[in-house]
């Protein structure tokens, strides 16, 4: 009973963000270069995630956000990302119609079969998007091959195809701004990640492991 009352308070305690001693003495915190690290695999493993925008000032939603599911794929050493635009999506247009071509892009591990989602990590990407209209047929390439590595089933849609539905442009996502969520904050981090750690993580991506910690909040009885 102690047991589970001290879990719930600990769940809530988490879910707000706060810190407190683990129940068990062996467990450690997640660290900032660890979620740099595991963020970026997040980001590589993971080949959906929710683009954030907002309704530029022409609409009658000025202001306004919008959110939903786009595809990305990391081309990128220092964590930029690769995207494909259409002009017939929603989110192309508040991105194309506002002028600093803000968007968050946020990452989150499945859920299904876990006790607890709210103790999977997640990251939001916050940056701006530039089109890439002016790039040679060798940079559209090396930008295809990679994409289509990651979304084999874009090949319909590629930007220059012209058996293509749409219209399509590449573009890429800079990254100026972090906020990772690595589950429940006692044995996870929460908050910002510089975006040069993050930049410089790219090398350790390569081994692909997740790096935590064998014991995770969602294994306990709450
Ligand atoms: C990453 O590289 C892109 C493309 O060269 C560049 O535009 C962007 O500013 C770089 N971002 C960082 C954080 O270095
Ligand atoms: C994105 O932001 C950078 C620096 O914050 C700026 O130099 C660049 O012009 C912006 N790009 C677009 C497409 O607005």
């Amino acid at each position: 009973m102690l047991v589970k009352s001290l879990s719930i308070l600990l769940t809530l305690t988490s879910v707000l963000g706060l810190t407190l001693p683990s129940l068990d003495p062996s467990s450690r915190r997640e660290t900032l270069a660890e979620a740099a690290h595991n963020a970026r695999v997040l980001v590589k493993d993971l080949k959906t995630g929710t683009m954030a925008s907002v309704y530029p000032d022409s609409t009658d939603f000025a202001g306004r956000p919008f959110a939903m599911m786009e595809y990305h794929a990391p081309c990128y050493s220092n964590g930029s990302l690769t995207l494909i635009l259409m002009p017939i999506s929603r989110s192309t247009q508040n991105i194309f119609q506002n002028p600093g071509h803000h968007v968050a892009y946020t990452v989150s591990m499945p859920t299904e079969g876990v006790r607890s989602p709210m103790s999977r990590g997640r990251v939001a990407l916050m940056g701006n998007v530039t089109t890439l209209r002016d790039i040679s047929t060798s940079q559209a390439e090396k930008l295809s091959k990679c994409y289509t590595s990651y979304h084999p089933d874009s090949k319909y849609w590629l930007p220059g195809n012209e058996d293509s539905p749409h219209t399509s442009y590449w573009a890429r996502l800079d990254i100026d701004r972090i906020y990772y969520v690595g589950g429940f904050g006692d044995v996870h981090y929460i908050g910002p990640i510089p975006v040069d750690l993050y930049a410089k993580s790219e090398h350790e991506v390569h081994d692909e492991e997740y790096k935590f910690l064998e014991k995770d909040l969602d294994q306990m009885v709450f």
